[in-house]
C-alpha cells in the first residue's frame, strides 16, 4: 500500500438555532456573521434545532408551525452567507441516531446539576411553565445539546451567553465519558459571541431589554428597507447609543458619536439617519442573496435533506463507536454470534 499523506483534519464546529422564527439582526452580529468567517477553515455544522423547540412547544399547533419556521431560519441562514457547500445545515430531527446518543450520555449527568441551569429556568419563564410543569424533555435540554455537539465530535462551538453553561455540560459529559469507557469525545469548547447583547428595538426606559424574539422588538433579517428603518427610528437613550456601538464598525466613530449624542451635541434624527445607512449597507446583501435562495423553488429543501444525511452520516457512526466503547455493540454481537450458531446447527443434517 502507498502511504498516501492524509490531509491534515479541519477542526469541527457545530452551532445551530431553534427554528422559532426568522432571524434576526442580533443573531447576525452575535453568531451569523462568526459561522460566515469561520466556515472556510473548520467542517462546520449548523443544526436547526427542532427537538429543542419541542421541549417547551410539544403542542400540535406549535409543531404545525415547524415547516414555516424551519424553512426560514434556511433560508435567513443562506441569507446571511452560510455557504451550504462548505457548511452542513441539517435538521436535528432527521437524525435519529442523536436521541439514541443523548439517552446513553443521560446516564452521566445528575439531575442536580440541570434543575440549578438560569437558562431553563429562563426558558421555563418564557413559556410560562412553573415548576410543576417542567417536562423531562426540557429538564433534559443540556443533554440533548450536548449530544449534538458530541455526535459531530465538535470542537469549537460558536454559542450566546444564555448557552455558555450548556456547553460545559458537554464538555463535563465527554470527559466522563472518555474516562468511564474509552476516549471517544474531543472536549468541546464554547467561543462566546462578540455583541452579546444588541439592545431591542423601541424606546429607553425601564423595560427595555436585548433583541430577542419573545420580547417582539426585532428587527429581521428578511424586513424590507422601509421598515428597518421605521424601526431604527424608535430607538432613544442608552438603546440608542448600544445599537450605535454593535453596528458601526468603525470604532473611533462609534465612540465620538456616542459620546456626542450623550453629551446632547447630536440629535436622535441624525443618529437614526447613521444607523439607517449603516444597517442598510449590512442587511442589502442579505436581502438579495435570500431573494435568489427563495426563487429557486426547492432548493432551500434540497440543501436541508443534503445536509441532513450528511449528518446522519456522522451520528451513525458515531453511536457505533460509543456503543462499542460502552460494551453495547459486543452484547448485541454476543447475541447474534449465538443465535446463529444455533441456526446453523439446526440446517446440520443428522
Ligand atoms: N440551544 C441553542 C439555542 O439556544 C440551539 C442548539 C441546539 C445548539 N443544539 C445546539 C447550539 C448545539 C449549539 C450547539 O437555540
Amino acid at each position: 500500500m502507498s502511504a498516501s499523506p492524509s490531509p491534515p483534519q479541519k477542526a469541527r464546529v457545530l452551532t445551530g438555532d431553534r427554528p422559532t422564527g426568522p432571524l434576526h439582526v442580533g443573531h447576525l452580529l452575535g453568531s451569523l456573521q462568526r459561522r460566515v468567517a469561520m466556515q472556510d477553515n473548520h467542517e462546520c455544522f449548523v443544526i436547526v434545532a427542532d427537538l429543542h423547540t419541542l421541549t417547551t412547544r410539544p403542542q400540535r399547533e406549535r409543531v404545525a408551525e415547524l415547516p414555516r419556521n424551519v424553512r426560514a431560519v434556511v433560508l435567513d441562514l443562506l441569507g446571511a452567507g452560510i455557504d451550504p457547500s462548505k457548511s452542513t445545515i441539517y435538521l436535528q430531527s432527521g437524525v435519529p441516531a442523536v436521541y439514541d446518543l443523548a439517552i446513553l450520555l443521560q446516564m452521566l449527568i445528575p439531575v442536580s446539576h440541570l434543575r440549578s441551569l438560569a437558562s431553563l429556568a429562563q426558558m421555563a419563564k418564557v413559556a410560562d411553565l412553573d415548576d410543576e410543569h417542567v417536562s423531562l424533555g426540557l429538564l433534559g435540554y443540556p443533554v440533548l445539546q450536548a449530544a449534538d455537539i458530541l455526535m459531530a465530535r465538535a470542537e469549537l462551538i460558536p454559542v450566546g451567553g444564555d448557552n455558555l453553561a450548556h456547553v460545559e455540560i458537554a464538555r463535563e459529559v465527554a470527559q466522563r465519558f472518555n474516562e468511564m469507557y474509552a476516549p471517544v469525545f474531543p472536549l468541546p469548547a464554547a467561543l462566546p459571541s462578540r455583541v452579546e447583547m444588541l439592545p431591542g428595538i423601541g424606546p429607553d426606559g425601564p423595560a427595555a431589554s436585548k433583541m430577542s424574539k419573545s420580547a417582539g422588538n426585532t428587527i429581521e433579517l428578511g424586513d424590507p428597507p422601509e421598515r428597518v428603518a421605521s424601526k431604527l427610528r424608535t430607538l432613544t437613550g442608552e438603546r440608542l447609543r448600544g445599537f450605535v456601538d454593535a453596528l458601526i464598525d468603525d470604532r473611533e466613530h462609534a465612540a465620538a458619536t456616542i459620546a456626542e449624542h450623550a453629551a446632547g451635541k447630536l440629535d436622535d434624527a441624525a443618529v437614526h439617519d447613521l444607523l439607517i445607512d449603516a444597517t442598510e449597507a449590512l442587511l442589502a446583501p442579505i436581502r438579495e442573496r435570500r431573494a435568489s435562495f427563495e426563487a429557486d423553488d426547492g432548493l432551500i429543501e434540497e440543501i436541508l435533506v443534503d445536509g441532513t444525511i450528511r449528518a446522519r452520516e456522522v451520528a451513525y457512526a458515531t453511536l457505533q463507536r460509543v456503543r462499542e466503547a460502552m460494551g453495547l455493540e459486543p452484547l448485541w454481537k454476543g447475541l447474534i454470534d449465538v443465535a446463529q450458531r444455533r441456526a446453523e446447527d439446526r440446517k446440520r443434517p443428522y
